[in-house]
């Protein structure tokens, strides 16, 4: 291999950088050139790369967001957006690529492969954790510490002022966020996409609490399961008591990655790129078991709704 390519794709997550830092220098170890694509997919459609020294990869390890930067770009799902990738890969002279981001990533990673013939390893990096064949992405453990952080600062304010609070965290399509920082927080309620809600339910479980001398109530939203705005409103309605909400939002995207985070993205960052420096490609490299696990790019729901499921019930069992 004389050529790798790194490249950041889709929402950042933190410990992108400590990932794009190990795959550099792990290749430039081997010798081989390294080039960062700049604003992932649009960036990889226009050509838009630079060949990285060594001293590009300095005193970031640390550092939130990512150097490449990133750009939602749906148009790679499509013929058009693919063309114009294709126009540009020969001037780039790429003998692999190793892509840094959640499952949109991996999949325009598969279609690299695939269509193009492009070698592609692929490292999960999202901090909605979403991806099947990794029980960890990169950006989760820091986005749940800063939620986690929030709501424990929200508990008491609500406390002091007996409120109930609904907090909405982020997550698109999956709960996982969600459900791990009502868990480290001993929310009162958790409100998911993966799992079925009954607000009158909810309501009559927060009445209760109150009745039993609970001084607040906090709810944890994903945000693909409801808006809090929504959730405050009605339960305005059907309760005689203060609701206040918070949206969370991309402040849970920011900030330095947890010394986990960073460690995680080194492992699997040199991961990736040893595996593809000696020939092996096509799958994304996770962790399963404390162990590096390779796993081709198609989805399993079924592991994130188990552990979402498993979340809810210790949750309630210990409230
Ligand atoms: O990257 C994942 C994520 O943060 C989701 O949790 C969220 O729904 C989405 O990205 C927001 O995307 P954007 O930053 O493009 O608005």
């Amino acid at each position: 291999m004389k050529r790798l390519g790194i490249l950041t794709g889709g929402g950042d997550a933190a410990g992108m950088n400590a990932a794009v830092r190990a795959v550099a220098r792990t290749a430039m170890n081997h010798d081989i050139e390294v080039i960062g694509i700049n604003r992932g997919w649009l960036g990889l459609s226009q050509g838009d790369f630079s060949v990285m020294a060594r001293r590009d990869t300095g005193g970031i390890l640390h550092k939130g967001g990512t150097v490449l930067r990133t750009f939602r770009y749906p148009e790679f799902e499509y013929e058009d957006g693919q063309r114009a990738v294709a126009e540009q890969l020969p001037k780039m002279n790429l003998d692999g690529l190793i892509i840094i981001g959640g499952d949109g990533s991996c999949r325009g990673g598969t279609v690299l492969q695939e269509k193009f013939g492009i070698p592609v390893v692929c490292v999960p990096a999202t901090i909605d954790n979403d991806i099947p064949g990794t029980e960890i992405s990169i950006g989760f453990d820091t986005a749940l510490n800063i939620a986690v952080d929030a709501v424990d600062k929200i508990r008491d304010t609500a406390s002091s002022h007996g409120r109930i609070f609904v907090i909405e965290v982020m997550g698109r399509r999956c709960g996982l966020l969600a459900a791990h920082t009502a868990l480290a927080c001993g929310a009162e309620e958790m409100i998911v996409p993966e799992i079925e809600w009954d607000l009158n339910q909810i309501c009559t479980r927060i009445k209760s609490g109150y009745d039993r001398g609970k001084e607040h109530s906090i709810i944890v939203v994903a945000e693909g399961a409801a808006k809090a705005s929504d959730i405050e409103s009605e339960i305005r309605n059907k309760l005689n008591r203060g609701v206040r909400m918070v949206v969370l939002g991309h402040v849970q995207r920011g900030g330095e990655p947890t010394a986990y985070d960073r460690n995680l993205a080194t492992k699997l960052g040199t991961a990736a790129a040893e595996m593809i420096i000696g020939g092996e490609h096509g799958f994304m490299v996770g962790i399963q078991a404390n162990e590096f696990h390779k796993s081709s790019l198609m989805k399993n729901e079924s592991a994130v709704r188990s552990e979402v499921l498993a979340i809810d019930k210790l949750l309630y069992e210990l409230i």
